[in-house]
């Protein structure tokens, strides 16, 4: 029988410098890059660099990340924050005033984009705030179904959530919200309505599905 595969935990640590400091990083696993990959990024950066739609990184395989169609429906940008940025100005011409978007709050990348636009466009902004699971349990928040439904409208265009919050940990479950929130607008008359999931601090732990999630364009 093979031995079990026993983490090396000092060694894992003494790949991530940060961590030499003697902080508690309470941050999401993306966030401190080892040695490996600040090698790498180092290489690529010098030697690799360039544009950020390039076709090497779709060539690695990002369809099966996503579990998307094809690779023309992903698109490489700098930052979340600044994907986010392009992906409503891409939408601008299609929001009219009255239109309604809801967001959460956790970060300001994932509705700092919609907040703008719809103050650009004469939009309605309403947050879906996360409440407690757990009555005892202060830090227990979360994102939760049927505190959305509620904020849905004929008029709702723009659905904009975290699917896990990088200040609570707490994992979302994508499907059930999206299939929920996809019924409960059609029922009540939106005509088209676009589903944006930041999914950072998610990325590093689960597997995403556009397929599954219903988020594909
Ligand atoms: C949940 C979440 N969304 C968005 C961001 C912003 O990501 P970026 O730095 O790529 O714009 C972060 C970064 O901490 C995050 O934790």
């Amino acid at each position: 029988m093979a031995a079990p595969h026993i983490l090396d935990v000092d060694f894992a640590r003494s790949q991530f410098p940060a961590l030499k400091a003697g902080f508690i990083f309470a941050d999401n696993a993306g966030r401190q890059p080892s040695y490996p990959v600040r090698h790498r990024s180092h290489r690529r950066l010098s030697h690799q660099h360039q544009c950020p739609t390039g076709s090497r990184l779709q060539r690695l395989g990002s369809r099966t990340l996503f579990n998307a169609e094809s690779n023309s429906e992903i698109a490489f940008g700098p930052s979340s924050t600044s994907n986010l940025e392009n992906l409503a100005r891409g939408l601008e011409p299609d929001i009219q005033p009255g239109d309604e978007f809801i967001v959460t709050g956790e970060h300001e990348a994932n509705c700092g984009a919609w907040k703008k636009l719809a103050a650009r466009r004469g939009a309605v902004v309403k947050y879906w705030h996360s409440t407690p699971t757990h009555p005892n349990n202060p830090y227990s928040f979360s994102l939760k179904v049927e505190d959305l439904l509620p904020l849905i409208t004929a008029k709702t265009r723009i659905v904009a959530f975290t699917a896990t919050s990088n200040l609570l940990g707490s994992v979302v479950p994508v499907q059930e919200i999206t299939r929920a929130l996809r019924a409960d607008a059609a029922a009540k008359g939106a005509k088209k309505v676009e589903v944006s999931i930041d999914c950072v601090a998610y990325a590093p732990h689960r597997r995403m599905d556009v397929k599954a999630w219903d988020i594909v364009g």
